[in-house]
């Protein structure tokens, strides 16, 4: 406790009262001499994927008083996809915030940081990084598969796919309820390679977790032994004074991107890596991800892209067989918080003959290519991302076809199912004003409704385009995270009902096919949202100085390096309003 700088204005006194109150906390003054290690207790009943990590929270104090550390545990915010609104991403830098602020202000050694749901071990890592004590990750697992009629569930993959299917009037009300009852069977993050166990992947391939921490579910006790190591290594890290900043290098975020293409993971990993390696000062671009995605063969057979889940990955030999498969592509002398290389984490890693139709080789690969493409063009001059393998049509990813344009979020839920909607299966539905400033936050709204009439027709997939995300469960042509955003300006905010668009996703092209005189004139043209919504508080924070997609939707003041919001003249606030 003597770490604390906390003054009060007489050195000898300071000293003198921060001893009393070592005493408050219950411990003996001369245990703070040993490594001291928070940990970042992001335990919340509202948010299910962290609400059963208590007893992994006493795993972790066992390891670090065994090792000879003391541990602190403290509360930071915790948000779940669910039930927190308008969406989680709005408060992504809120979290990284509060853990960034918390690691630095106590009087901490090193930090474990317990991630699980989505947005939070991003927001854990970017506050980490920034704050460059030593931390190590861990999450509360994956949940277990869920089951029905023999076949298995996965959350949210199959949320999505069994409410399009009663859409479709192929699955009626009590079957669906019955689905309903087993899509989340147990405690722990979505277990499908959503955002969360995407998340947790790319952590374990920048070196940040222990291996093998991504997959073990939940439920397992093989998660709880990993709790007790962690606890052993963080005060390890400690001692040796290994930071963030030395482990988390460009070479690591290949890697991380590289584990991101090879299992066909979520787009949404796109916005954390960037964001989390601003805050060590590396600069990852959009064409450095396209550039690993062609050079990575996807190899794990996950959904929602392939056919399995996290615990059957964890089965295979988890992240840990992905990364022996993928080590030729991989830096594998970068190193990790066991204090080892990967080459020496992985040693010892065999892939069982029994599960290489989950782990495939790297010359037998599911695909020959990584599971994200970044798309180029005059709708989104900075960029945007789609998963060619999500697409249930594979024709449609080249493609051309009239918009349908939905103006927000509300509009695209009022109008998708009219009965007099123009639109047909070649049709392009486009989502304005749904992104990072415009919504705000950059919900999951990404994979927009096929619309009814069109669902009873048999129609399963259509190219939709917007300036939002989707989640990592979702699938569909569905072209996300266009930049820049319609709210600052950009073309996706140009488009017209009936306007011509082509996709190319082999040539990475995404057009408005309309003269540059036309675009043009549509810009000068073109007037800011007035918005009337969160005009107070940290939303409006938020919007004064979130960045585009393509730079990680971190606040501008918080990037390593400081950043300029896109446009911010071009706001125009319901508050500053003349
Ligand atoms: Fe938390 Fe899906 S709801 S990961």
């Amino acid at each position: 406790m003597k770490k604390s700088s906390t003054s009060y204005g007489d050195a000898g006194f300071s000293q003198f009262i921060k001893r009393a109150f070592s005493r408050h906390l219950g411990h003996r003054v001369e245990d703070f001499e040993k490594p001291t290690i928070g940990i970042c207790n992001t335990f919340s009943e509202i948010n299910r994927c962290h609400s059963h990590i208590k007893p992994m929270i006493e795993a972790i104090k066992r390891g670090v008083i065994m090792e000879g550390g003391i541990p602190l545990e403290f509360p930071t915010i915790s948000v779940g996809e669910m039930f927190t609104s308008p969406t989680t991403m709005l408060y992504r830098n809120l979290v990284a915030m509060d853990t960034e602020e918390m690691i630095s202000a106590q009087p901490i050694d090193g930090t474990v940081l317990i991630g699980g749901c989505d947005k939070m071990l991003p927001a854990q890592l970017m506050g980490a990084s920034s704050a460059d004590k030593p931390a190590i990750a861990y999450t509360g697992g994956p949940m277990n598969n869920g089951e029905y009629k023999g076949q298995t569930l996965g959350a949210c993959s199959d949320c999505r796919h069994f409410w399009q299917e009663y859409k479709a009037g192929t699955v009626d009300e009590e079957e669906l309820d019955k689905i309903n009852e087993r899509l989340a069977p147990t405690a722990g993050h979505c277990m499908v390679m959503g955002s969360a166990s995407t998340i947790a992947a790319c952590t374990e391939a920048l070196g940040m977790m222990l291996p093998g921490g991504a997959c073990v579910p939940a439920t397992a006790n093989e998660r709880m032994r990993q709790a007790e190591e962690t606890g052993r290594v963080i005060v390890q890290l400690v001692k040796n004074d290994i930071r963030p900043s030395q482990i988390m290098t460009k070479e690591a975020f290949e890697n991380a991107i590289r584990v991101l293409m090879a299992v066909g993971g979520s787009t949404n990993a796109v916005v954390h890596l960037i964001a989390i390696a601003g805050r060590l000062g590396i600069e990852l671009t959009l064409s450095e991800f396209d550039q690993l995605s062609k050079t990575t063969p996807f190899i794990a057979n996950m959904r929602p892209a392939g056919a399995y889940q996290m615990q059957d990955l964890a089965y295979a030999g988890g992240i840990p067989a992905v990364m022996k498969e993928l080590s030729p592509l991989l830096h594998m002398d970068e190193k990790t918080v066991t204090g080892k290389t990967h080459k020496e984490n992985l040693e010892n890693v065999e892939i069982e003959k029994e599960y290489r139709h989950i782990v495939k080789p790297l010359d037998e690969p599911l695909y020959k290519d990584g599971g994200i493409a970044v798309l180029q063009g005059n709708l989104a001059p900075n960029g945007a991302i789609i998963k060619p393998k999500a697409a249930i049509n594979k024709a449609l990813l080249s493609h051309k076809g009239r918009a349908i344009v939905f103006t927000s979020i509300e509009d695209m839920e009022k109008r998708i199912n009219d009965q007099d909607l123009d639109v047909t299966p070649d049709s392009v539905l486009v989502l304005q004003n749904a992104g990072p400033v415009g919504a705000p936050g950059m919900p999951e709204a990404g994979m927009i409704p096929i619309p009814e009439k069109l669902l009873k027709k048999g129609i399963r997939d259509m190219v939709r385009i917007s300036d939002c995300r989707m989640s990592g469960t979702a699938f569909g042509t569905v072209v996300l995270h266009v930049a820049p955003e319609a709210a600052i300006g950009g073309p996706i905010g140009l488009i017209q009902e009936g306007d011509w668009i082509e996709l190319d996703v082999n040539n990475r092209k995404l057009d408005l096919l309309i003269s540059e005189e036309e675009l043009m004139e549509r810009k000068q043209n073109w007037n800011p949202p007035v918005f009337t919504n969160y005009q107070r508080g940290y939303p409006y924070l938020y919007r004064q100085h979130v960045l585009q997609a393509d730079k990680g939707c971190d606040f501008d003041f918080l990037c390593k390096v400081p950043q300029h919001q896109a446009a911010p003249k071009e706001l125009v606030l319901e508050s500053e309003k003349v």
